[in-house]
């Protein structure tokens, strides 16, 4: 039987599901769907309403009539803590265990117990110096307990077990193509995910607290409207720039508008800065050579030209089914064709798992 997988990205105003299979050489979409949604987390990451989560996830697998496996579950990064670590090389056993231990000293989250919390790690290839390594650098990803045992408990409503839980900020490298070193910006709701890979692999990752909901605040507020009329305004008639590139009326107009465009080109250029600064060539050649977006919040109409502009590092809107076959029977052709971005982490998550089935690497 083909390689088949399931991505399921539970975001907090999206939840999005991706079945991905091999047809010989060319991946082929099986299903997919999103259900709009309102999920509230705690400040351990644990989603506040169990069951609500649990019925969403009901009604979109009945949607898409999911079947097969494996699951990845990739969870919201307001939910992960994820820090680069400098670690003596040491085996696989004890780093597991020294990394418990760093994890308690950095989760924002009361932990009484280590075993409150769950540890995992990625490593980072270095540039091969020759020399024997003494130490290594990894990204350790710490997560409640309690935020994995909610997801669990919310997919256990729908009669499906997660083969694995992965977090979807990791997931728009896996699904967007990449030729140089790149910069994911994947903006949700409220949170933005910032990764950087280049051929040795993923180097930086960050996430910001605040997505798109402060665009939609912010218009708000300066067009005196309810939150959902700002929704409608930010989606169908915002525009940041004029067909010449200038600033559009709008971005002349509303207030706070320019500054909260800038705080986010702000964060890419200060995390380009700290992934320059962390290496230890210095060729030209492994520098960000492109930006690339992704998630609902990246839709916004002239945001990538906008962020290009004030950069000077191209910019582009990912789309995650590039390299994917889509039947022509399937209903979803249409609604890929308003919202592709969305579903990035949902196709990295899935990918991902056709990975684990294939045994092939995280990020070849
Ligand atoms: N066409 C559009 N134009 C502008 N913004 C959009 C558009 N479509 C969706 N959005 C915004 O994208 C956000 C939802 O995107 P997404 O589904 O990626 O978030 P999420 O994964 O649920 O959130 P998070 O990752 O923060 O938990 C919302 O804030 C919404 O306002
Ligand atoms: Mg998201």
């Amino acid at each position: 039987m083909a390689a088949t997988a399931i991505g399921l990205d539970i975001g907090t105003s999206n939840i999005k599901v991706v079945e991905l299979r091999w047809r010989g050489q060319k991946l082929q979409l099986l299903s997919g769907a999103s259900v709009q949604t309102q999920i509230e987390v705690l400040d351990n990451g644990e989603l506040a309403d169990v069951e609500q989560v649990g019925r969403v996830l009901g009604e979109l697998f009945r949607m898409v009539g999911l079947r097969k496996r494996p699951l990845i579950v990739g969870i919201t990064a307001e939910n992960v803590i994820i820090r680069r670590l400098r670690m003596p090389v040491m085996p696989e056993e004890e780093l597991r265990e020294a990394l418990r231990w760093e994890a308690k000293k950095f989760v924002p989250f009361n932990v009484n117990d280590i075993n409150d919390v769950v540890v995992d790690y990625i490593p980072i290839m270095d540039v091969d110096t020759g020399f024997v390594k003494t130490h290594q650098e990894l990204f350790v990803v710490a997560v409640a307990r309690k935020c994995i045992e909610s997801y669990v408990s919310a997919l256990s409503h729908t009669g499906l077990n997660p083969d694995v839980i992965d977090v979807s900020v990791l997931a728009p490298p896996q699904a967007l193509p990449r030729v140089a070193t790149t910069c994911y910006m994947d903006i949700g709701r409220g949170c933005t995910g910032i990764v950087i890979v280049s051929d040795f692999g993923v180097q930086v990752v960050r996430t910001l607290p605040w997505g798109s909901e402060r665009f939609t605040r912010l218009l708000a507020q300066s067009l005196d409207m309810s939150l959902s009329g700002a929704e409608e305004y930010k989606r169908d008639k915002l525009e940041l720039l004029e067909e010449s590139g200038e600033d559009s009326s709008s971005l002349r107009s509303i207030e706070g508008l320019n500054e909260l465009l800038y705080e986010l080109s702000d964060e890419i250029l200060q995390t380009v800065k700290y992934y320059r600064s962390r290496r230890h060539e210095d060729v030209s050649s492994t520098d960000v050579k492109e930006i690339i977006l992704s998630g609902g919040g990246s839709q916004i109409k002239g945001l990538s030209s906008w962020l290009a502009r004030s950069l000077s590092i191209p910019v582009t809107l990912g789309d995650p089914f590039v390299d994917i076959e889509i039947p022509d029977s399937t209903d979803f052709r249409e609604e890929l064709f308003y919202s592709a971005p969305i579903y990035t982490c949902a196709v990295g998550l899935a990918k991902r798992g056709l990975d684990l089935t294939t045994k092939r690497g995280r990020y070849s």
